[in-house]
């Protein structure tokens, strides 16, 4: 039974960022405006946040951006990085995380899963994994510094910081997440190793695994994990990982379902206190810039994530449907087989008409 259009009003802030970035969210964008139609209305204003916007203003985005951006109702981002003009160092810590930090998205959700018509480079075909990425804390925290710099003596520390109240809620929201799939958490670590942080990872995850008695728990670590992807994917359901480890494990999610052009992500702030942001996950990729043959269904799959986060569910599902047609009729599948406005065309014109 289709449900009642919401017709709800959606601003979105677009930061197509550097290289591909911009293909990609242009062909979102595109994809969106034929999908609301009769749905939902949004308003898009973009901002040129990015390396270019660095080398003009000696920063990445205004004093203000983060004020900005906290009266829109989601982010939308293309990609940040083109290490030639600014080191990533400098553009990734001035735009994409703290952005993350700021609006508390602390749940970086990751779908890996082969559309139809896509090979992906493994025997198993039929795996459908959710990695969930804590994305506020851990490895990235921040904190560390560099003394005697350029000295025989020179010393360098980067702290990882494990919070109760992080590491609890990242926990909570992948059981949430399992509940409504097929039940199973695996939580990854190393606390075999790194007897601190990540025992007491395990030990909060034992702590709320008892208020979720229907989810089983495995407990992983993260070489074992990334043995198991490519070994037997199709016995994961969700993953849940610090910020580092989810990191690479979602890289390696992306290669299993056949390359970063379908890997789509989404940083959400569950408690909505702040916009979430959207992105896929394939950065700005400089050796394809502005060629035109980026795959923009990462892109376009993160678009309907954004959707769902709206609570635009319907939208959401008929553009996931459009890709999977696409992706279906060879469309999209193979590096440069297709230009980024020919698969975005594909998609559109695999949606359901609406009246
Ligand atoms: C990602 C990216 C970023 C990250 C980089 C660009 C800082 O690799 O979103 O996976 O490590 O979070
Ligand atoms: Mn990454």
């Amino acid at each position: 039974m289709k449900s009642e259009p919401s017709k709800t009003h959606h601003r979105l802030a677009l930061i197509p960022g550097d290289g591909i970035g911009v293909d990609v969210t242009n062909a979102a964008v595109d994809v969106l405006e034929h999908v609301a139609r009769g749905r939902f209305t949004f308003e898009t204003v973009t901002f040129p946040w990015s390396c270019a916007y660095y080398s003009a203003h000696g920063k990445m985005m205004p004093d203000d951006g983060i004020e900005t951006l906290s009266g829109f109702d989601a982010i939308f981002l293309g990609a940040v990085g083109w290490p030639k003009a600014v080191p990533d160092s400098v553009s990734l810590h001035g735009l994409l995380l703290p952005i993350r930090k700021a609006f508390n998205q602390y749940a970086n959700i990751r779908p890996h899963r082969l559309l139809a018509g896509v090979e992906g480079p493994l025997k198993a075909k039929s795996f459908d994994i959710l990695c969930i990425r804590e994305n506020t804390e851990g490895e990235y925290s921040g904190a560390g510094g560099r003394v005697h710099q350029g000295r025989d003596n020179e010393v360098a520390t980067e702290l990882a910081i494990f919070t109760k109240k992080g590491v609890e809620r990242i926990i909570r929201f992948g059981f949430e997440q399992a509940r409504s799939r097929r039940k199973h958490l695996t939580s990854v670590t190393k606390s075999n190793a790194q007897k601190y942080s990540m025992v007491f990872w395990d030990e909060v995850t034992s702590e709320v695994a008892r208020d979720y008695p229907d989810v089983t728990v495995s407990h992983m670590h993260i070489d074992a994990m990334a043995a198991k992807m490519v070994m037997a994917p199709q016995d994961l359901d969700v993953i849940v990982a610090s910020n580092l480890f989810g990191d690479i494990l979602t890289d390696l999610g992306a290669a299993i379902q056949g390359g970063l052009g379908f890997a789509a992500s989404a940083n959400i702030c569950p408690d909505r206190s702040g916009p979430s942001m959207f992105e896929p996950v394939h950065g700005s990729a400089p050796d394809i810039a502005g060629t035109g043959i980026a795959n923009p269904i990462a892109a376009i799959w993160s678009a309907a994530m954004m959707l769902d986060h709206l609570g635009e569910a319907d939208a959401a599902a008929a553009i996931l449907a459009a890709v999977e047609e696409t992706t279906a009729s060879g469309i999209g599948i193979r590096p440069g087989g297709h230009s980024t406005s020919e698969i975005a065309r594909a998609v559109i014109a695999a949606l359901p008409d609406q009246a």
